[in-house]
């Protein structure tokens, strides 16, 4: 649905170059949630607004639905914008306008009549669950329903791609549940095709099918939500991860343990499997979960656990070995420290 092919941008403000988005290629599917995230500066909106031309990027390809956006005369251009919706974190609404006329006023452009603008503005109120709001003034409405107003308000011609920029990032943790479930049912029911630019994994994890890192104007990874959560590659990758999938272990009970620690990640059906009563039930070792959690992720499981492994020492070496050939990646935290006491005792 959206292809961009090597696409830069590049600001040049008071003498300066500025590198907003820096060789991106990015392949966006018909239907599909896809998330992109990263940290303040990283370019994300420049990214978002060259998909529709709200900036015009300095090199590169855009295509959207079949068109070559970057080759259209303005006119063209304002007709081709009416199948991408847009929404941002402050809403843009106008607040002399009451709600249903914020909705109706998009219609206009397209050359709808008064009465059908009307007509179709309260039934995309009605699918944002806000009937009852249409003749009130922004300023009476919450952060939650201001940004479902505006997300009526960029449905109203029938777009095939909806834009967003943090549009969760100004409301509290309820309040963006209840937007992301709202984005998810108008990406099932419309077939719609969702961009959302966020700087929460937390986000990502909830609604994105898919997703890609930004750092520094480039795309460091993407993939499927659940490959990257489950596998991340790239260092920033497993910082975003962290904040949701926090695994971490206290310095004081690290020292305090003196077996084998390890992290390790249990895909899909392995998560619920029994492996770690196997493990335990086949070797003469000890494990001591320090961390043990199962995200669903796309209705997916994906477990992460942190074990204490205590045996012997080649029976847990053999232990880790026989995981990563059933897991895949079975991470060393810290090496066994028994011997290191025994040699401390011994001084
Ligand atoms: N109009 C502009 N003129 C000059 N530089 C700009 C302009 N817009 C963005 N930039 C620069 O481009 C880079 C990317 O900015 P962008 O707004 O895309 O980041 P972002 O990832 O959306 O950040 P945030 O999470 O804070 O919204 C930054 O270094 C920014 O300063
Ligand atoms: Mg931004």
């Amino acid at each position: 649905m959206i292809s961009l092919e090597q696409l830069s941008k590049v600001y040049q403000s008071k003498g300066k170059t500025v590198i907003g988005v820096d060789d991106v290629s990015l392949d966006i599917n018909k239907g599909e949630i896809f998330g992109v995230v990263g940290y303040s500066g990283a370019g994300k909106s420049t990214l978002l607004r060259c998909m529709n031309i709200l900036e015009r990027p300095t090199e590169g390809k855009v295509m959207v639905d079949g068109i070559d956006l970057m080759t259209l005369n303005s006119r063209d251009l304002r007709k081709a914008r009416q199948s991408i919706g847009m929404i941002f974190q402050g809403f843009h609404l106008a607040m002399a306008k009451t709600v249903l006329e914020n909705v109706a006023f998009a219609l206009k452009a397209s050359g709808v009549n008064r009465q059908e603008r009307k007509r179709r503005a309260q039934e995309l109120l009605e699918l944002v669950g806000l009937s009852d709001k249409a003749d009130q003034y922004p300023a009476q409405l919450s952060g939650g329903q201001k940004q479902r107003v505006s997300i009526a308000r960029a449905l109203a011609n029938d777009p095939k791609v909806l834009l967003c920029d943090e549009a969760t990032s100004a409301l509290d943790p309820n309040t963006t549940q209840s937007i992301l479930k709202l984005l998810k049912r108008i990406n099932r029911e419309l077939g719609l095709t969702i961009v959302l630019i966020t700087h929460e994994m937390e986000v990502v994890k909830e609604i994105c099918d898919r997703c890609a890192v930004m750092e520094d104007g480039k795309i460091v990874e993407q993939g499927s939500t659940y490959e990257i959560f489950a596998d991340p590659e790239n260092e920033l990758t497993k910082r975003f991860i962290q904040t949701v999938i926090d695994f971490r272990i206290p310095e004081k009970v690290l020292s305090e343990r003196k077996g084998t620690i390890v992290h390790m990640t249990f895909k899909g059906d392995s998560a619920n499997e029994s492996v770690v009563s196997d493990l335990l039930q086949g070797y003469s070792i000890r494990a001591n979960i320090l961390h043990g959690k199962i995200d669903y992720i796309q209705d997916q499981a994906l477990g992460t656990f942190v074990m204490e492994l205590t045996g012997e020492r080649k029976v847990v070496q053999q232990a880790i070995q026989d995981l990563r050939e059933k897991l895949g990646e079975v991470e060393v935290l810290q090496d066994d420290r028994s011997t290191d006491q025994s040699l401390a005792r011994a001084e």
